[in-house]
């Protein structure tokens, strides 16, 4: 879907691989400045090397006061896309220990919370009426095995994003999670690479018959960062093939 993001300036978390470099490279290509954050210099790097005009920012979202540093230097932003995110599945819920828990919510929703307390003080300093998208997953709407912390994380999320709507909304500033299901993206390759996820069974209960692809995530994301939606705030969107829409399970 064609979008003109000409003399906009978004930053993206977890840019370095899967959806969150899809974004980068879709807001590149629809001529935004964009600020692509994420951990691993290499991936930037090679980001860098394909969209020579981003800009890479190489930060550890888990490091709270290192993060903040880094992205009070930025000028004011237009948008916000708190992409980045790590699996927790490696526990059952009545194992799973407490420090595992903690770095997975520093990972995903503390971090998701920092960055907007940043780019949202200087959108309202600036009167901006800016657009911040939060990478939820259906994993906040619906339990799964060995997921506990994941999905308290993007339930998390899901609040976070109701409550920065709600706060921020006198200000014109929007606020929306995206929901995906399953994605083909680095991280779900380890999960099927772990054997802690098969992608048949995955695909068998998508109503569409396959697996979303990092452009199926990309163009919602765009649209909740445009003016296409600019009354919709505080919303998840649900981006799923229509597996949570069936109770049929097929095996
Ligand atoms: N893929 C799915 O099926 C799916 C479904 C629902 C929701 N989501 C959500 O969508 C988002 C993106 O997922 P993805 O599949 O694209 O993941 P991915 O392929 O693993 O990429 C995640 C990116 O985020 C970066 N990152 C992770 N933690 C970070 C931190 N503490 N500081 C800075 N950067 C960090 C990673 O850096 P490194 O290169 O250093 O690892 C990586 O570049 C996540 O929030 C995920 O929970 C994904």
């Amino acid at each position: 879907m064609p979008f003109d993001f000409r003399g906009k300036k978004v930053l993206v978390t977890g840019a370095g691989k899967g959806i969150g470099r899809g974004v980068a490279i879709a807001l590149n290509k629809a001529g935004s400045k964009v600020y692509a954050l994420s951990r691993t210099k290499s991936t930037l790097d090679s980001l860098v090397e394909e969209c020579p005009d981003i800009i890479p920012i190489v930060a550890d979202l888990c490091d709270w006061e290192d993060t903040r540093e880094k992205l009070e230097q930025l000028e004011v932003l237009d948008g916000l896309v708190n992409n980045a995110g790590i699996g927790g599945h490696d526990y059952d819920a009545v194992d799973c220990p407490k420090e595992y828990i903690k770095h997975i919510l520093d990972n995903n929703l503390l971090s998701a919370i920092n960055c907007s307390q940043v780019v949202a003080k200087k959108m309202i300093e600036s009167k901006v009426k800016g657009s911040i998208i939060n990478c939820s997953s259906v994993g906040s709407l619906a339990a799964y095995p060995r997921a506990l912390p994941y999905s308290v994380s993007k339930a998390g999320m899901d609040m976070v994003t109701k409550q920065f709507a709600l706060e921020l909304g006198p200000n014109g500033i929007r606020v929306n999670s995206v929901n995906p299901a399953v994605v083909y993206t680095p991280l779900v390759q380890n999960l099927v690479e772990n054997g802690t996820l098969s992608l048949e069974t995955v695909i068998n209960n998508i109503p569409m018959g396959r697996i979303l692809t990092m452009e199926d995530i990309v163009d919602p994301i765009m649209y909740l960062l445009s003016d296409h939606s600019a009354m919709v705030t505080g919303q998840m969107h649900v981006v799923d093939g229509g597996c949570m829409s069936s109770l049929i399970v097929k095996v």
